[in-house]
């Protein structure tokens, strides 16, 4: 009788203990896959966020599954940012109703003011980061030659004066000086995010708040392919630039993020270009490789894809979905004699 009784008790508590497995082990399970999978629901089939109705972080709703055939997320988590992974109008919202400010840094020294600065400008103004608060900071050595262009609400354009270096690589390289200098004196009183861009690009479709994240590095498009030991990293030891190996090949034509990091990235850079000029040294690639060490020793938290930047000499484009900035045409003969 007592046998009886002990036995159907140790029963029901086994019982019990399954049941109780079984049901953390549903929550559990649950869990995982709401994080994994139904937060990327509405962008994976189309639908509008607000139909979703949970409050979820914006990084949770990427779909890293929409483009199996490129590589969408670092090794350090960081997302590479392709048309498809996001969804555009969930981003606008949030970031429209933040009233998030953005600076947007270029510069047109020289002869590039005539050859780019009003197609940069005016496609900017058709496709770049739409309903936020932009203020462009144009840095020219010609400020009486920038042209009146129209502006929607909301965004303004700030002229600045810096002088005309006399070597191409100078005035490339300098930038980093400028803008760390900007920032400083005057967009960190302003501007969250600081996005950087070089003149001789025309914006071509949506270039949206999507790209915006806390240290932003773009994937060079002739290189977001190929493997590692092709990239253009400086060689040279004496360089403080000089890189063995790396993550990826970053393009230094666009660079971004909350105004304190790009703050970081140029003050680094513009050190490392002062050390070697003291050493009699220059970058494989100028300004450029110096920010591709940066980025290898503080890695970014966005990648933007080519779509973000692309040159339409490449004649393998399967890859770009959405073709948002392109590289203007060049003529370096003119443009670079003094
Ligand atoms: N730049 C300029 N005047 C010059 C050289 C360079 O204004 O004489 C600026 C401009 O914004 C340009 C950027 O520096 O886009 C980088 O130079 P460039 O585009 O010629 O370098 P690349 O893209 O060919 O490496
Ligand atoms: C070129 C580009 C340069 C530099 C170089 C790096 O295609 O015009 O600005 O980025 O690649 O190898
Ligand atoms: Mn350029």
């Amino acid at each position: 009788m007592k046998r009886q009784f002990f036995t159907a008790m140790s029963g029901l508590k086994v019982r019990r203990a399954g049941i109780f497995c079984c049901l953390v082990l549903l929550v559990v399970g649950f869990t995982c896959f709401y994080s994994r999978y139904l937060t990327s629901l509405p962008s994976a089939l189309n639908l509008p966020m607000a139909s979703f109705r949970v409050s979820t972080p914006i990084i949770n709703t990427l779909n890293f599954r929409a483009r199996p055939v490129v590589v969408t997320r670092t090794s350090w988590k960081a997302p590479i940012m392709w048309e498809g992974m996001f969804d555009p109008n969930h981003y606008d919202q949030m970031y429209i109703k933040n009233q998030t400010s953005v600076a947007v840094t270029v510069f047109a020294v020289g002869r590039y003011l005539d050859a780019y600065l009003k197609t940069f400008l005016t496609s900017a103004e058709k496709h770049l980061m739409l309903g936020l608060q932009v203020t462009y900071y144009v840095f020219t050595d010609l400020p009486e030659n920038v042209t009146n262009i129209k502006l929607a609400p909301n965004r303004n354009l700030k002229v600045i004066k810096v002088e005309k270096h006399g070597r191409w690589q100078d005035i490339s390289m300098m930038r980093m000086k400028t803008i760390s200098d900007a920032i400083e004196s005057e967009i960190r009183h302003h501007c969250r995010y600081v996005f950087c861009f070089d003149v001789d690009q025309e914006f071509k479709g949506r270039f949206g708040s999507e790209a915006l994240g806390d240290s932003v590095a773009l994937l060079h498009a002739w290189f977001y392919k190929l493997p590692n030991n092709t990239f253009t990293y400086d060689r040279n030891p004496k360089s403080k630039a000089f890189m063995q190996a790396g993550d990826y090949y970053y393009h230094a034509a666009i660079f971004g993020g909350l105004s304190e990091n790009v703050k970081n990235l140029t003050d680094y850079c513009y050190s490392s270009i002062m050390e070697d000029k003291l050493n009699n040294v220059e970058a494989l690639w100028h300004d450029e490789s110096h920010l591709n060490k940066y980025f290898w020793l503080h890695k970014p938290s966005r990648l933007l894809s080519p779509e973000y930047c692309w040159d339409p000499h490449i004649i393998n484009n399967s890859d770009i979905k959405v073709t948002r900035l392109i590289w203007a045409p060049k003529n370096y003969k003119a443009l670079r004699m003094r």
